[in-house]
């Protein structure tokens, strides 16, 4: 499934075992048997109709979302070689690590929301009637060293923008990661037809701006002392990406 794509269902079944799928990210299939609501039959029609419109998927009993946010790329940098892909639930503990390494300084303020977010919902991928979220990582030796991630309102009237945050640890700057991870998020936009995406940081926080600058990003507006950073009150740059 398309992750743009607003999940709908014709039956209430249907839905109840989405739900429970979509909350959890994985979930083994006797687990959502035992804790959905359903008669046996009930639960077995639902999950062939959910796994005939591609909404999840069944691997060897373990069920899963079925989004489809692309390929794994390989990329080599001064003898250092990185892979970017779509985020897997098996990420978790090394996306919130990375997210919370680089927003440790408390200036990542959007950041540190994300990683809350995910800790609180306890899952990577989100995609349902309200929201969307998308992420990509970027990892070394199969370790989580950076990520995008996109936040996509289902709201109609919010449908063609998005939030996009990135990060990379701070030991593996520099090399062109950050630009990789981004220009991901933006193809990924772009593809599904995002015509605008957006992003907040402290005025503080100079490199950031600079970076976004560098890749095409513009300030939208300024809320003045936004945030308390260090007991301080800083301005909140709002910065977008706009699409031609
Ligand atoms: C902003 C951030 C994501 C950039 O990550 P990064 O991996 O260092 O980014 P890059 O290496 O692609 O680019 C940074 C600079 O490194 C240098 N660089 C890029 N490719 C390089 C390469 N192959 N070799 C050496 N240096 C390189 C460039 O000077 C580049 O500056 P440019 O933007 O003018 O091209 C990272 O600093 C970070 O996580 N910061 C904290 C969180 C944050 O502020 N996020 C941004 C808000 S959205």
């Amino acid at each position: 499934m398309d992750a743009v794509e607003r999940p709908t269902f014709e039956t209430s079944a249907a839905m109840e075992v989405y739900q429970h799928v979509e909350r959890h990210g994985t979930a083994a299939r006797h687990r959502v048997r035992e804790m959905v609501d359903l008669s046996p039959e009930a639960f077995e029609e639902a999950l062939t109709h959910l796994l005939s419109k591609g909404y999840i998927e069944d691997d060897g009993g373990t069920l899963t979302l079925a989004l489809d946010v692309g390929s794994v790329k390989q990329h080599t940098t001064n003898g250092l070689t990185y892979t970017i892909r779509p985020a897997h639930n098996d990420d978790f503990e090394g996306l919130v690590q990375t997210i919370r390494n680089v927003s440790s300084d408390g200036t990542y303020v959007v950041a540190e929301s994300v990683a809350e977010q995910l800790l609180y919902e306890d899952a990577v991928t989100r995609h349902n009637t309200v929201e969307s979220r998308v992420f990509f990582v970027a990892t070394v030796d199969g370790e989580v060293i950076g990520w995008c991630h996109l936040d996509i309102p289902q709201l109609d009237k919010l449908r063609e923008t998005a939030q996009l945050t990135v990060g990379v640890r701070e030991e593996r700057r520099g090399q062109g990661i950050g630009s990789q991870l981004m220009q991901r998020g933006l193809d990924w936009a772009k593809a599904n037809g995002y015509r605008k995406l957006y992003n907040s940081v402290p005025a503080i926080t100079e490199n950031a701006m600079v970076f976004l600058e560098d890749h095409g990003w513009h300030t939208e507006g300024i809320r003045r002392n936004h945030y308390t950073v260090d007991g301080e009150q800083v301005d909140e740059v709002m910065m977008a990406y706009t699409f031609d």
